[in-house]
């Protein structure tokens, strides 16, 4: 739709007004958010704007000569990047159920603690026109330290000196397969898994060597044959609420891979992402906090629990792959702009801090289980995989017949944004199931979103 209307208004001058939504709607025979939609797409090239209550119209700007950028095809050269730009970072229309992103929406963010600490820290000269230290300001890097050594169960303790403070837990990750492992060298991934750490591996080159899931998580022996058989020496993984399946490893697998990384000489990056988003007994320690040499770079992210727009995360590291990480992590940021670093201090310093754990905890499980309860009544065709115990989201297996892309695409023009499992496999872009994600989106709307699926599947 939107292609056609581009066409239609190049055939006029700017400042021509477009038909309304109604009509749009009539003429395409979608609904309103599909045409809503496609407008957005409009605005954000710049072709059309919109007037409140006036109507929507073309902009003068589309008049100027466009820019011809055929030569970089010849330019840039043959490509093999992962782009995928993951459903979860896609915005949509405002009326759009989103049940497609695993950021929060603010009702599940410490919004008062958070306004407290922007101002406090906004009357500080010092935080608000200096540069931070490289590897993070010494207070986070603290909270991050006895935030693992709280946990460990083997191994000398860490302390600030073992953590890089990064924008996120997606800048760690990067920065650590970067630094681990050379272009054109096999990473092993546990499948499915995590979109963002698949492009990050693509872009730096890297060969994905997928091993399954299974009830305890995964196979140590299945760990130990693809580290042997591809020479690898880096394996990614979410033991703690996978995302996208929710799987938590079981105690006996966590030893084992403890085995195997030291037997092969092989690191763990450990993306603890999820570790404040358990809903009922509280996780496993992570591995890292059993690592005695360094095999485990651990990176914990509170982008989720603290804020999205805060952004920061502590990646912990031993030795000379801290060293590496450190100056790969640098290359591309410089630092982490202070005034976020004390902000996160601040509100992690309040007693607030954990109330809002908690209340985070218990609105996460109400809405796990509304949406749980929304399918069985309204699409008991489809399975939800297992019942998560933490993180953001469901699996859910669709119906045979049915393929997940095309699932998604219709439920969008019905106004419900989920997220493809295609988009989440490694290898095979296995296309029989769908994460939606409880994030976004409060448990008012899931009643609506469940007949939405149903109707896509009917
Ligand atoms: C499993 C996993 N790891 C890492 C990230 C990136 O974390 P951040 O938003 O802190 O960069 C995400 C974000 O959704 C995620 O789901």
């Amino acid at each position: 739709m939107a292609g056609e209307l581009r066409a239609w208004i190049r055939e006029r001058p700017a400042g021509a007004k477009l038909p309304s939504t109604r009509i749009l709607a009539g003429e395409y025979q979608v609904g309103p958010v599909t045409v809503q939609s496609a407008l957005q797409l409009l605005v954000a090239d710049g072709l059309v704007e919109t007037r409140p209550g006036v109507g929507t119209f073309i902009a003068a700007t589309r008049q100027a000569r466009p820019v011809d950028v055929s030569w970089q095809t010849t330019a840039l050269g043959w490509s093999d990047v992962f782009d995928v730009e993951g459903s979860g970072v896609r915005t949509h229309a405002p009326d759009v159920i989103g049940l497609h992103t695993g950021y929060p929406s603010p009702s599940l963010l410490p919004g008062a603690l958070l306004r407290s600490a922007v101002q406090k820290v906004s009357r500080d000269p010092e935080i608000l026109m200096s540069a931070a230290p490289a590897s993070g300001l010494p207070q986070l890097r603290a909270w991050f330290a006895r935030d693992l050594d709280g946990q460990r169960t083997g191994g000398s303790g860490i302390d600030e000196s073992d953590v890089i403070v990064t924008s996120g837990g997606q800048s760690a990750l990067s920065a650590s397969l970067r630094a681990l492992a050379a272009p054109g060298e096999a990473i092993i991934v546990e499948s499915p898994t995590y979109w963002g750490a698949m492009a990050a591996a693509k872009a730096h080159g890297l060969r994905m060597i997928p091993i399954a899931r299974t009830k305890d998580g995964i196979d140590p022996a299945d760990l130990d044959a693809a580290l042997a058989a591809h020479g690898s020496r880096v394996f990614y993984a979410q033991p703690t609420y996978a995302n996208p399946t929710g799987d938590v490893w079981s105690p006996h697998v966590r030893a084992e891979v403890m085995q195997v990384l030291a037997a092969r000489k092989a690191f763990l990056v450990e993306d603890d992402w999820a570790r404040d988003l358990y809903y009922d007994a509280e996780p496993l320690p992570p591995i890292a906090a059993a690592d005695e040499n360094g095999h485990v770079v651990y990176i914990r992210s509170l982008t989720k629990s603290l804020s999205p727009a805060i952004r920061v995360a502590g990646l912990v590291a031993r030795g000379p792959a801290l060293r590496r990480i450190r100056s790969s992590r640098w290359v591309s940021e410089l630092f982490v702009p202070p005034f976020t670093q004390q902000v996160a201090v601040d509100v992690l310093a309040h007693p607030g801090w954990n109330r809002h754990r908690a209340a985070l905890r218990r609105e996460l499980r109400t809405r796990r289980d509304e949406l749980r309860a929304q399918l069985t009544r309204a699409v008991p065709e489809v399975e939800v995989t297992q019942v998560p115990r933490g993180g953001l989201s469901l699996w859910v297996r669709l119906p045979r017949g049915h393929h997940a892309a095309e699932v998604a695409e219709r439920a969008l023009t019905l106004g419900l944004a989920i997220s493809p499992g295609s988009e989440w496999f490694p290898t095979e872009p296995y296309d029989q199931f769908i994460r939606m994600s409880f994030a976004a989106t409060p448990h008012t709307r899931y009643v609506e979103a469940a007949n939405i699926l149903a109707e896509v599947l009917r």
